[in-house]
């Protein structure tokens, strides 16, 4: 294959010349260009906004939620629940824990495998920049991309806000969509277009619900309550916090179900999570008989909970009047109260991007374009989405390190 310097120069004198240039000072560049690099590749990471690895910074409350030691493919969505187990397997969170341990970060298992930072993202930052510099990489902030070509002996010419610049390899780490103030962009997308791939629909995950109309009106005086749930939709639970505001539901088990729901799907939220509601409310009329059930659920649930579950949706009374049938109606209300979402909070507050580049047009080992030799995807760009919990970083460094490890 001809140089494509050599094609570039060809193509137009005073522009930069680079073995990979990567577009996206985030998670998944950084990650690539530190690998491509490591390999004695010149690569050269681009970024618009005024500094690199925003979301990193802002992630996990201000201390990154670096990865998640239970990563399977299982916690991803994507139209091909396949595509991401091969860089999965090849980068694993084992791997990233390695690189932050050598760095000396200390850090700290919150719950459910997720891996914080003791200190600060900002370490997570800087790992991740004096990686680069070990190994040469170049990264410039403030620079934007206009026009992309590709070369007819390989090979891409990039026109952009600091100058013509040359590259063999193009990587695209333009992230998601999600908080435009930190300098997401619809950019990944057009390009994707542009070179002929599909762009699968994006939309918000990882997002708080909103309910409108009535639905809101029953609750959103309840805002700062919080409690353990099961939230289900379409097959799906997950159990955790959920936060009432005042505009909807929030919490981490409505982020994660979020990224599922749909408008128009049913969403049930058991609100005695581990506990066989029935069984529960047998006990306490045996036990209690002459307790009225707002007091029986006010010692399980937020007070304020459950005096509003007994003023909407159930009638309370001394536990002994309640026939089998009633307690049964009671037990269906606690096990599966019907949520009625009318959206989400959208780009504004969601953590993700659900679609994006269909996976079945790059290859699944090295993220390259199957159509487009030299064009690379990564990071949340593609259509794949993890779960809450440091899955999404790990997808960033995953497909990050197999792109970086051939481009
Ligand atoms: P990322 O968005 O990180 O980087 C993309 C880069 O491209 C940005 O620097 C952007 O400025 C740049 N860019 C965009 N358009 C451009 C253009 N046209 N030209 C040049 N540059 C351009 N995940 C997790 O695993 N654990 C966590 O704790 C959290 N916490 C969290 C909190 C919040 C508030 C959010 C919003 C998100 C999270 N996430 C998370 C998700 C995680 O941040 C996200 O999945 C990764 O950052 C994705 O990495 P990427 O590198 O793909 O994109």
């Amino acid at each position: 294959m001809s140089r494509p310097e050599t094609a570039a120069r060809a193509a137009g004198a005073g522009h930069d010349d680079w073995d990979v240039i990567v577009i996206g000072a985030g998670a998944a560049g950084l990650m690539c260009a530190i690998t491509a690099g490591a390999r004695g590749r010149r690569a050269l990471v681009i970024d618009h906004a005024n500094k690199v690895g925003k979301k990193i910074l802002m992630s996990g409350g201000g201390r990154c939620n670096f990865t998640n030691t239970g990563t399977t493919p299982a916690q991803y969505l994507s139209a091909n629940p396949h595509f991401c187990k091969s860089a999965l397997a090849r980068y694993t969170p084992a791997d990233f824990i390695a690189l932050v341990d050598s760095h000396g970060i200390a850090w700290h298992e919150k719950e459910l495998g997720q891996l914080f930072c003791d200190g600060s993202s900002k370490q997570i930052v800087r790992m991740l920049l004096d990686e680069a510099e070990a190994v040469e990489v170049q990264v410039r902030t403030h620079c934007s991309v206009g026009d992309i070509r590709r070369l007819e002996q390989g090979g891409f010419v990039l026109a952009t806000t600091s100058g013509r610049l040359a590259c063999e390899s193009l990587v695209i780490a333009t992230g998601g969509l999600s908080i435009p103030s930190m300098g997401a962009s619809g950019f990944g997308y057009e390009l994707a277009r542009r070179f002929g791939h599909e762009v699968l629909p994006t939309r918000a995950g990882l997002v708080p619900l909103t309910l409108s109309g009535k639905h809101l009106e029953r609750i959103n005086d309840l805002s700062g309550v919080a409690l353990d749930i099961s939230a289900h939709c379409k097959g799906v639970a997950f159990r955790n916090r959920m936060l009432i505001t005042h505009r909807g539901l929030s919490g981490p088990a409505i982020l994660q179900i979020s990224s599922y729901w749909r408008p128009g799907d049913e969403l049930r939220l058991d609100l005695l999570p581990g506990e066989d509601a029935l069984a529960w409310l047998q006990r306490q009329q045996h036990e209690r008989g002459a307790a009225e059930l707002k007091t029986v659920l006010s010692e399980h649930l937020p007070r304020r909970l459950a005096q509003r579950l007994c003023e909407v949706w159930l009638e309370s009374r001394p536990m002994r009047q309640y026939t089998p049938a009633q307690l049964h109606d009671i037990a269906t209300v606690l096990s599966a109260w019907p949520v009625v979402a009318s959206g989400t909070e959208g780009w504004r507050t969601a953590e993700v991007t659900l679609g994006g580049v269909d996976t079945r047009g790059i290859s699944s080992k090295t993220m390259m374009s199957n159509t487009v030799p030299g064009l690379f995807f990564i990071g949340e760009v593609v259509d794949v989405t993890g779960w809450l919990g440091g899955y999404n970083f790990q997808w960033a460094w995953a497909s990050g390190h197999a792109a970086g490890s051939v481009a």
